[in-house]
């Protein structure tokens, strides 16, 4: 799930481990590192946590280069043997690889009979395929980069030579990965936060290319060999936004940031005379299109449904919003003229990223809404909108989906305007309230503690209800509760109960019902009595001026258009404590990554 590579004149063993760290927060369930000294490679690899590898490394290890690897099991279970990196048969080359090698099979097949495998991951055919082509006669690079271009499917990858440790080769394939560039010193990163700590010069990499990385110089090639000159860039992080600080989790911290996220999404996208600031040209795809596809992922996805919402009723323009996963592989009827939007926190996610590349084969225009700029989503998009969240680390998403809704209200406001549609609805004004309203809430920790120890301390299980955009705020808490505390929590449309899920309603269920939404205010109230007659133990959360006594959580008054953005609020909380009281890792779930590149 994460790479990393340096190559200079320190002890590599410290710098690798501690950028794996930093790579943590993208969820893996095994790590490696390689290091290259005079006496060759030494490879230490742990199932578990870095930590758990950390004590494995020889303090003696005194290497200047090597390669780390965090890895997320694709192919075979999180195990020693399929750690990376892997070894060639030989032990002349070491390996490692973000992504998915969909051929594996046939061209072990073609290429490697009688060749001893160690692990069952589809990574080792990459380094048993080039020795196998250097055994041939082949020179290492020309090895290298027939091997990629055999192969079918995504790949970031960096490979170490015993006879000829002074280089790193590195090779790209729809995996992102960055090279770092220090003084006497070079390195490799999947991700920019793992490497500040040697540089914040990068150069990106673009598919389909391999760089030959030693300590005085980068080369970039293509697979057919020609040479490519690109320009560094400066990495804008700030290393303290990747600390968390006084706060035992980033989740928590994240929940804190958000009202401080939202006052600064206001001021990026607006003017001094307090009008929408927005690239013109996103603006006239927004009208050019008679219908809009958002296209996303998890806590994105949950984001896309309530921008349908945004988008269609403040802007009148018809939306769809998508599963990327699903959209991939089977695309509905698109309309005459549409517009993609992509919405993704890391920019990184294969399933959306699988849609945009059919998309663009299509000639459709596409717009990523994502927290990294640089990210491969924004930088195959036609435009890109920035949500300005900071760098969120715990892989529960939290102040991006927050900020992901904000940005969304900001544009449907603004293709509304350009329609010349009458609107009293300030975008500005009001989600200047909302981060207000925020800060309340992110003072209430306590009750909504004492909240997850009532209803969700001994549960197996817990239903979330709502309608209109609580049903999709419940989808939102339900993900999060199930992402962090492993407890089993769906969340349902209210009217949709008695349809079916009404049958799992136990002796003491929790059910959490949000009723924010004035117009179906009575509607779930009637559901909330259906499961408590069942049994039930309803929890509900509402909004100022429709609450009703009983209700266990009183939300201060917000627009309509924006209640989804401070509703969720309490139910990240509840997660948080739910999550702390079960002992579970918040900032790092079991199975889960931050960033998926795979399909
Ligand atoms: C992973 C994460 C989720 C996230 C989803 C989409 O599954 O665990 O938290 O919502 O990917 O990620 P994106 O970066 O595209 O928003």
């Amino acid at each position: 799930c994460g790479i990393v590579g340096y190559i200079g004149n320190q002890d590599a063993k410290e710098i690798l481990l501690r950028g794996l760290e930093k790579l943590e927060y993208r969820g893996y369930d095994s790590a490696g590192i390689a290091i290259a000294n005079g006496n060759g490679v030494h490879l230490y690899k742990e199932k578990g946590r870095i930590a758990d590898l950390r004590k494995t490394v020889d303090e003696n290890e005194a290497g200047t280069a090597g390669i780390g690897h965090t890895r997320w099991a694709t192919h075979g279970p999180p195990s020693q043997e399929n750690a990376h990196p892997h070894q060639s048969e030989t032990h002349r080359f070491t390996l490692v690889h973000n992504g998915v090698i969909e051929n594996y099979e046939s061209l072990q097949r073609e290429y490697l009979n009688g060749v001893h495998f160690t692990s069952d991951t589809d990574t080792e055919i990459i380094v048993q395929l080039i020795e196998r082509f250097v055994r041939d006669g082949l020179e290492v690079e020309e090895a290298f980069r027939k091997t990629l271009s055999l192969l079918k499917g995504s790949y970031a990858t960096a490979l170490i030579d015993k006879e000829n440790t002074d280089t790193i080769y590195v090779g790209k394939n729809k995996s992102p990965l960055l090279v770092g560039k220090g003084d006497d010193v070079n390195v490799i990163a999947s991700d920019a936060m793992a490497m500040l700590q040697v540089t914040n010069e990068f150069i990106e990499l673009m598919d389909e290319e391999i760089v030959i990385v030693t300590r005085e110089a980068i080369t970039i090639k293509t697979l057919t060999g020609e040479k490519i000159e690109r320009k560094s860039y400066i990495a804008e992080l700030d290393a303290s936004d990747i600390e968390k600080g006084t706060y035992p989790h980033y989740m928590l911290k994240e929940i804190d940031e958000q009202p401080l996220v939202i006052r600064n999404i206001i001021s990026k996208y607006q003017k001094e005379n307090g009008e929408i600031k927005l690239d013109e040209d996103i603006r006239k795809a927004m009208q050019a299109a008679d219908r809009i596809y958002i296209i996303a992922a998890g806590t994105s996805y949950h984001a896309g449904l309530v921008g349908k919402q945004l988008i269609e009723s403040i802007a009148k323009k018809p939306v769809e919003t998508h599963i990327a996963s699903e959209f991939l592989y089977n695309m509905p009827l698109v309309s005459e003229k549409p517009l993609f939007i992509f919405i993704s926190q890391s920019g990184e996610t294969a399933d959306s990223r699988g849609v945009l590349v059919n998309v663009k084969k299509l000639g459709y225009p596409a717009l990523t809404i994502t927290n990294v700029p640089g990210s491969t989503l924004s930088r195959e998009a036609d435009f890109t909108l920035h949500t300005y969240a900071g760098p969120e680390i715990a892989v529960a998403s939290t102040k991006a989906y927050t900020a992901q809704m904000a940005v969304l209200a900001i544009l449907a406001v603004d293709t509304a305007k350009a329609r010349g549609l009458t609107l009293d609805f300030d975008p500005i004004k009001e989600l200047s309230i909302v981060g207000t309203v925020m800060e309340t809430l992110c003072d209430q920790k306590e009750a909504l503690e004492k909240i997850a120890r009532e209803y969700l301390s001994v549960t197996r299980n817990c239903f979330f209800i709502g309608r209109a955009s609580d049903y999709y705020v419940g989808l939102e808490g339900a993900l999060k509760l199930k992402e962090i505390s492993y407890i089993q929590a769906e969340g349902f449309a209210g009217g949709e109960l008695k349809h079916g899920t009404i049958a799992l309603i136990e002796e003491g269920t929790p059910v959490i019902a949000l009723a924010t939404q004035k117009h179906v205010n009575l509607s779930i109230r009637g559901n909330v009595k259906e499961v408590a007659a069942r049994g039930a133990n309803p929890c509900i959360i509402s909004l100022e001026g429709l609450n009703a006594d009983n209700d266990a959580f009183v939300l201060p008054k917000v627009h309509d258009y924006l209640t989804p953005l401070v509703a969720v609020i309490p139910l990240q909380l509840i997660s948080y404590y739910a999550a702390l009281h079960r002992g579970c890792d918040v900032d790092k779930p079991r199975n889960l990554a931050k960033s998926v590149t795979v399909e």
